[in-house]
């Protein structure tokens, strides 16, 4: 059985990866700090799979602590790296702790399989490497643009050190996955976004608006240049976005890659306003949204989606889920989560 370390495993996406991994047939090593998660996911992913993955609680910024888990890395058949810190809003105000962290996390997982000859690495990238793009839907050709925040630059330098560290040792393949909006939760509402306080995200916001928790969400900017004036994005199932992990840690492993930095797209193709989003979530819910619109939210842009042509020819992946889907399969998380029946 072919061994695959998950760093951020316990966090939203890795989470829903790791399952996916189990059910390919993979055994699974979490590595989380669990600064941004909770160990509880991991009874979650039992509940689902049968299997409680092994777990290890580490800083990876921290070369010494690194260095403890040698024994995991020796023999494992890839890693897939989600740990970094993901907030846009919070690395404006906090750049150093997002360099620091999502920069020494890669660079020594990068120094350990050197070091272990740990050869397949799939790369937790975003699509926020693209900034505002001029021509839409983006490519992976798109132009990269200056990062509108620490966080998307913490995405562009860490593609850069991939794949400038590639070119030094032949072993080691690389594919990056530029997520969009990755929303939603498990069909078995047993793992979901936990966001820990106040959401920065839209989903989560809308979810826990439509359970009570919050008064009323507010829908950032109306005078954008779109068809209702809210901002457009590529709203993705998170189990099809785990899906393709999947797909491109098999790509590497029967060394299907083309070339040993290979970059995807990972979207479901196509564009939602905010307001389409509110008004597709009351009607799969028949929840009532209590919502205003407010002015916009500094950073934002304005409309990006992705082609994902690429991902679905090479990697033989695409979505299932459609946005209705994973706004449902959001709340059902949302009403277990809270116990609203
Ligand atoms: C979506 C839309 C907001 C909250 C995300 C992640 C980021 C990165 C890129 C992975 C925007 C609007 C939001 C609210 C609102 N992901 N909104 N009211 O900004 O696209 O960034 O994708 O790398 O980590 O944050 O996602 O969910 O914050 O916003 O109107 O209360 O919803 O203005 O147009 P975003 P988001």
């Amino acid at each position: 059985m072919k061994k695959i370390i998950v760093t951020g495993g316990t966090g939203y996406i890795g989470s829903h990866t790791v399952v996916e991994l189990i059910e390919s047939g993979f055994e699974v090593v979490i590595l989380d700090n669990l600064s941004n998660s909770n160990i509880d996911v991991l009874d979650g992913i039992k509940k689902i799979t049968g299997i409680k993955p092994e777990f290890y609680k580490v800083d990876l910024a921290d070369s010494s602590e690194t260095d403890k888990i040698s024994d995991v890395l020796k023999n494992a058949d890839g890693i897939i790296h989600f740990a970094a810190y993901k907030a846009v809003g919070e690395s404006v105000k906090y750049p150093l702790k997002y360099y620091k962290n999502n920069l020494n996390s890669l660079i020594n997982i990068l120094e350990n399989m050197q070091k272990y000859s740990v050869k397949n690495l799939i790369f937790s990238s975003s699509c926020t490497v693209y900034g505002q793009p001029k021509e839409l839907p983006v490519t992976e050709q798109s132009p990269i643009l200056k990062a509108d925040s620490p966080y998307g630059n913490t995405k562009q330098i860490s593609e850069e050190i991939i794949s400038d560290t590639i070119k030094t040792s032949e072993k080691l393949k690389a594919i990056s996955l530029r997520y969009f909006n990755p929303i939603g939760a498990h069909e078995s509402a047993e793992i979901g976004e936990l966001p820990l306080g106040v959401p920065d995200n839209l989903i989560p916001y809308i979810t826990q608006t439509a359970a009570g928790i919050r008064e009323q969400l507010s829908i950032f900017g109306s005078d954008y240049n779109t068809p209702d004036g809210t901002a457009i994005r590529d709203y993705i199932h998170v189990s099809d976005l785990a899906k393709a992990h999947i797909a491109a840690l098999k790509r590497l492993i029967s060394n299907k890659n083309k070339t040993n930095s290979e970059v995807f797209n990972i979207g479901a193709g196509k564009g939602n306003t905010v307001l389409e989003v509110v008004k597709t979530f009351e009607e799969v819910t028949g929840v009532k949204l209590n919502y205003q619109i407010v002015d916009r939210r500094q950073g934002d842009i304005e409309k990006i989606w992705a082609n994902a042509d690429l991902a679905q020819k090479e990697l033989i992946w695409e979505t299932e889920k459609s946005l209705a889907e994973a706004l449902l399969s959001a709340w059902n998380w949302e009403k277990k989560y809270r116990g609203i029946k």
